[in-house]
C-alpha cells in the first residue's frame, strides 16, 4: 500500500517536471534508421554500437541536439544538398549565357536545398522571325511594301542577325468553313477573280537571311477566301512551332524564335473541327507536306492548352498583330498561353499600315524579359526567387521585365519533396530563353548503414545470434534483448528491483536490466540501476527558477545539483566569485565574510552596508544612534516593535540618571511626546560602541503648559465674537434698507382684483340624491 503510494507520488511528481508540453516530433516511435529519418526532418540516428549516456541505453531516433547532449559519436543524419558540376559563368555575349548548366541535387523529405541560376542577356541575339499571315481577305499591297527591311531596321537596335520566313493560313477547305459551290471553291473571293482556293496553311518561304526572299515571296501572296469569320490560325500556328526542320528554326539556344501571326478574324479550336467531320483530335505533331499542311482535314482544330505545350516545348513566342475588333480575343489568349511562352498581343490598324511598329514593339518586350520554366518536376516542390536588374528581388516569381541587353539576372530556386514514393522525377531541367539547367536528382530514402554490405550478419556484439544494423542488433528468431544475449521467454520476465517495484515504475525490464521510460521533455532523463534518478528533480533557483540555477551553474543528477566551478549550494544559487564582495580590493571591509556573492558583516562590529564600510554609529553621529536609543529605551521612534530587535541588539544600552562628559559624546533629542531625552556614546577599544542614556526624559512642567493653552484658547474666542458682531450690524443696516424700497414700491402698484370671464372652474361638484337618504 505505502509502496504503491509512494509509487504514484513519485510519478506525480516527476511529471509535474517532465511532462510539460513540447513542440519538437515524436522521434522515439521510428525504430528503425531509414524510418527514422524519413518520419521527420529533424529526426536523426545514431549509429554508435554502444550509445549509453548515464548507463542508460539511449533512444536511437532522436533529435540532433539530444544525440549530442547523450555523447553520440556517430550520428546519421543526412541533409538536402546540391553539386555544381559545370558552372562555367556567363562569358559576356558569347557562348555561356546561363550558369551552371548541369546540377545534382540530393534531397531528403521535408528539408529543401537551394540553387541559383544565372542568366546572362546577350547582346545582338540571334532572331529567327517568321511571319504567319491570314490571307482569307486580300491583301493590302502598300502594307507589305518593303516589310522585310523595314521589320530588320525596326528591330537592328536589338539585333542584326535576323532571318525571316513566311506563311500564309486560311482555314479548314471543306464545308462548312468555306463554300463547296465549284466556281466558289475555284476561287473563293467573288470580289477577286485571281484568288488562290482555299488552303489550311502554306509554309510559303523557311526562315532564310536574305530579306529580298522575303519581300518577293510576300508580295507574290495572293488571297483566297472562307465563308465563316474564325480562321484556322492556331493549327497553323501548331505546325510552324511542330515543324522544326521544316521551318527552318536554329536551335533553341542559339536563337530567339518568334511567329507574329497577323489577322482579323478570331480563331477556330479544338472541337470546330467536328462541324466539317474532322474528328480526330490534333496531335500537335508536324504534319507538312512540302508546304502543304496535309492533315488539316485529317485533324482537328488544337485546343490551346495544346498550342501552349507546343509553343513551350519549341520555346516559339508568339506575337498576335490582329484587328482592333479581335484584340480582346487574342489578348486572352495570350494571356491563358501566360508569361513563359512570353504571348504578346499588338494592334493593327485598318489599313495595317502600323504592322511594323506592332512588331518591333512586342519583340522588344520579349527581348527584354527573362522568363525561366522547369520541366518534369512533378511531385517535388519548387519556389522561384528572381533577382533582377538593380537588385530587386521578387518572391515567388520567375520573370524579370525591363532586363538590358547586356544584364545578368538570377533566380534562386528552392526544391524539396515532401514523401518517397516511386514515381519520383529523375532529373529535371530549367529553361531560359537562352539554355537550360540540366538537374540530377537523388534522393535519402534510406540509410547508408542499411546498405546490404555493412551489415554485419552473426556479429560478435550481438552475441552471434543477430545482424548489427545501424549500430543496433537485430537479433534472430526466439532471441532478444540489446545484445541477443536472452531468450525472448527470458526477456519478458520481469528483472528484480532493489526495493521491489519493477525499475521504479519507471521503465521495462529486458533480459534483467532496466530501460527506463522516456520523459515528454527533451531535456529530461531518467536513469539508474532501476531507473530511479531523474536529471530534473533537483532543487530550482529561487532568483532564475532553473534547475540547479540552469546548465551552466550546475547539472541534476539523481535529486542533487553537481554544481560548476564558482557555483555552490543546493541549488547552485550561491556564487563562490568574489567579485560582489570587493571594493577597492578589500573583500567586506575586513569586517566580514562573503558568502554566495554578498557580505555577511561582522555582527559584533557598528559596520554595516553591502561592502560592510559603512559606520552610521561611529563617533560623530548622534542621528544614527537616536533610533535604537528611542525604541530600546522608551519603546518611541521609527524602530519599534521587531525592527528594534533586529537591528539594535548589537546595541550595549546603559541607562543613568545623569550623563557626564566621561561617558562619550553627548547628544539630545525632542521625542514624540514633546519631552527631550539625552544620551552619549562612545566606542570602546574593541570597536565595540557603549551608551549611556538618562533614565528620564526632560518634559516641560504641567502649569506652564496649560496657562499656554488656555491663553491661547481665549484669545481665540474673542477674535471670534468681534467678527460676528460686525457682520450683525452690517446685516441689519442691509435689510432696513431694502424694506424701505419695497414699501416705495407698494404704493405705487395699484392692483385691482377681477375674475377672468372666460375662466372655468376645474372643479365640478355633483350631488349624489340618495346621499344621507334613510333606507
Ligand atoms: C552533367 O555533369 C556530369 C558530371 O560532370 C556528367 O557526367 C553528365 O554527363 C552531365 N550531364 C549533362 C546533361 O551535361
Ligand atoms: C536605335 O537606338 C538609337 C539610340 O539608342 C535611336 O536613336 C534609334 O532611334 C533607335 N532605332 C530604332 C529603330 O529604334
Ligand atoms: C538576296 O537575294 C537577292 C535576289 O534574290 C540577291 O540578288 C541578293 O544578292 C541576295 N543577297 C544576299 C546578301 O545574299
Ligand atoms: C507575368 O508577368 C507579369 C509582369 O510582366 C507579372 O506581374 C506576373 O506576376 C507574371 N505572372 C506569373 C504567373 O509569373
Ligand atoms: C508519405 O507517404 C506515407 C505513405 O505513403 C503517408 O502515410 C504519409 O502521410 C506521407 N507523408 C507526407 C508528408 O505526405
Ligand atoms: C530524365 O528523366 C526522364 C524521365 O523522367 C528519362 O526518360 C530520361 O532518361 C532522364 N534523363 C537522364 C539524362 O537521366
Ligand atoms: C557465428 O559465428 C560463430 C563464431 O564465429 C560460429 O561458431 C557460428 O557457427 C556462426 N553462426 C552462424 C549462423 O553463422
Ligand atoms: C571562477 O572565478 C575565478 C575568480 O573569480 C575566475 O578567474 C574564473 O574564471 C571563474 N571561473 C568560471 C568558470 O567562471
Ligand atoms: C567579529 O569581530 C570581533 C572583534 O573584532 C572578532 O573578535 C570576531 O572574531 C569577529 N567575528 C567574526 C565572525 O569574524
Amino acid at each position: 500500500m505505502l509502496k504503491g503510494a509512494r509509487v504514484v507520488f513519485s510519478q506525480l511528481l516527476l511529471c509535474g517536471f517532465l511532462c510539460e508540453g513540447s513542440k519538437d516530433p515524436d522521434c522515439r516511435q521510428y525504430k528503425t534508421c531509414t524510418e527514422c529519418i524519413l518520419g521527420s526532418p529533424e529526426c536523426s540516428w545514431c549509429e554508435d554500437r554502444d550509445y549509453h549516456y548515464l548507463d542508460q541505453p539511449r533512444r536511437r531516433c532522436d533529435l540532433h541536439s539530444n544525440h549530442q547532449q547523450n555523447k553520440c559519436r556517430k550520428i546519421s543524419n543526412p541533409g538536402s544538398g546540391s553539386t555544381v558540376h559545370s558552372n562555367n559563368e556567363p562569358d559576356g555575349d558569347r557562348d555561356v549565357k546561363v550558369s551552371p548548366q548541369n546540377v545534382t541535387l540530393r534531397l531528403r523529405p521535408g528539408i529543401s536545398t537551394a540553387i541559383t541560376i544565372n542568366v546572362h542577356t546577350p547582346r545582338n541575339f540571334p532572331v529567327d522571325l517568321y511571319y504567319l499571315t491570314d490571307v482569307s481577305r486580300s491583301i493590302k499591297k502598300e502594307s507589305i511594301k518593303s516589310l522585310g527591311h523595314l521589320l530588320a531596321d525596326e528591330i537592328s537596335n536589338l539585333t542584326s542577325r535576323f532571318r525571316l520566313g513566311l506563311g500564309a493560313f486560311v482555314d479548314k477547305p471543306t464545308a462548312p468553313y468555306m463554300d463547296t459551290d465549284p466556281v466558289m471553291v475555284a476561287a473563293p473571293d467573288p470580289n477577286n477573280g485571281n484568288s488562290t482556293p482555299t488552303f489550311g496553311y502554306h509554309n510559303v518561304l523557311p526562315l532564310n537571311k536574305n530579306t529580298s526572299y522575303f519581300q518577293d515571296a510576300i508580295e507574290k501572296l495572293m488571297a483566297s477566301g472562307n465563308v465563316d469569320n474564325p480562321e484556322g490560325g492556331l493549327e497553323a500556328l501548331v505546325q510552324v512551332a511542330a515543324c522544326e526542320k521544316e521551318i527552318g528554326w536554329q536551335s533553341k539556344e542559339d536563337a530567339r524564335r518568334v511567329v507574329v501571326l497577323t489577322t482579323d478574324a478570331a480563331y477556330h479550336s479544338a472541337g470546330d473541327g467536328l462541324l466539317g467531320g474532322v474528328v480526330i483530335p490534333n496531335d500537335g505533331l508536324c504534319h507538312l507536306d512540302g508546304e502543304e499542311y496535309s492533315a488539316s482535314l485529317l485533324m482537328d482544330y488544337p485546343s490551346p492548352g495544346l498550342v501552349r505545350d507546343v509553343l513551350l516545348e519549341s520555346q516559339v513566342v508568339p506575337i498576335f498583330a490582329v484587328a482592333s475588333k479581335e484584340k480582346q480575343v487574342y489578348e486572352q489568349l495570350a494571356n491563358f498561353l501566360g508569361n513563359e511562352t512570353y504571348a504578346e498581343t499588338g494592334e493593327l490598324l485598318e489599313d495595317s499600315s502600323n504592322i511594323v511598329r506592332v512588331i518591333g514593339e512586342a519583340y522588344k518586350k520579349i527581348a527584354r524579359t527573362v522568363t525561366i520554366r522547369d520541366t518534369n518536376s512533378a511531385r517535388l516542390t519548387l519556389r522561384y526567387t528572381a533577382v533582377c536588374p538593380k537588385g530587386e528581388i521578387y518572391e515567388d516569381t520567375r520573370t524579370c521585365t525591363g532586363v538590358e541587353l547586356g544584364d545578368t539576372v538570377s533566380f534562386k530556386i528552392s526544391v524539396s519533396m515532401a514523401n518517397c514514393t516511386d514515381d519520383l522525377p529523375s532529373n529535371f531541367s530549367i529553361k531560359t530563353p537562352y539554355g537550360q539547367v540540366f538537374l540530377k536528382l537523388s534522393y535519402v530514402c534510406s540509410c547508408d548503414c542499411e546498405a546490404e554490405e555493412i551489415l554485419e550478419p552473426n556479429s560478435t556484439i550481438c552475441s552471434h545470434r543477430g545482424s548489427l544494423k545501424c549500430g543496433m542488433c537485430s537479433c534472430e528468431d526466439g532471441w532478444a534483448g540489446e545484445y541477443c544475449s536472452c531468450t525472448e521467454e527470458e526477456e519478458r520476465k520481469n528483472c528484480q528491483s532493489n526495493n521491489g517495484d519493477v525499475c521504479s515504475g519507471q521503465g521495462s525490464c529486458s533480459c534483467g536490466k532496466c530501460y527506463c521510460e522516456d520523459t515528454k521533455d527533451p531535456k529530461g532523463l531518467i536513469y539508474g540501476e532501476t531507473c530511479e534518478c531523474n536529471n530534473l528533480n533537483c532543487p530550482k533557483d529561487p532568483e532564475n527558477e532553473e534547475i540547479c540555477g540552469g546548465s551552466e551553474r550546475g547539472d541534476c543528477d539523481c535529486g542533487q545539483c553537481k554544481c560548476k566551478e564558482n557555483w555552490s549550494g543546493p541549488s547552485c544559487s550561491c556564487s563562490k566569485d568574489l567579485d560582489g564582495c570587493t571594493k577597492n580590493g578589500v573583500l567586506c571591509g575586513g569586517r566580514g565574510t562573503c558568502k554566495c556573492g554578498t557580505c555577511v558583516c561582522n555582527a559584533s562590529l557598528p559596520y554595516r552596508g553591502p561592502f560592510c564600510d559603512e559606520c552610521l554609529s561611529c563617533i560623530g553621529n548622534c542621528e544614527a544612534n537616536r533610533p535604537c536609543v528611542q525604541c530600546r529605551m522608551f519603546g518611541t521612534g521609527e524602530l519599534v516593535g521587531e525592527d528594534c530587535k533586529t537591528k539594535c541588539k548589537d546595541f550595549r544600552i546603559t541607562a543613568v540618571d545623569e550623563l557626564t562628559s566621561d561617558m562619550g559624546k553627548k547628544c539630545r533629542f525632542r521625542d514624540e511626546d514633546d519631552c527631550y531625552f539625552g544620551f552619549a556614546y562612545t566606542v570602546r577599544a574593541d570597536g565595540q560602541l557603549e551608551i549611556y542614556t538618562q533614565r528620564n526624559k526632560d518634559c516641560p512642567s504641567e502649569m506652564k503648559a496649560l496657562l499656554v493653552i488656555l491663553g491661547v484658547i481665549g484669545a481665540v474666542l474673542a477674535v471670534a465674537l468681534a467678527l460676528l458682531l460686525i457682520w450683525r450690524v452690517l446685516a441689519t443696516v442691509q435689510d432696513r434698507r431694502a424694506f424701505a424700497k419695497f414699501e416705495k414700491e407698494q404704493q405705487k402698484a395699484k392692483c385691482v382684483m377681477a375674475e377672468n370671464p372666460i375662466f372655468k372652474p376645474t372643479t365640478t361638484t355633483f350631488m349624489n340624491p340618495m346621499y344621507g337618504v334613510k333606507t
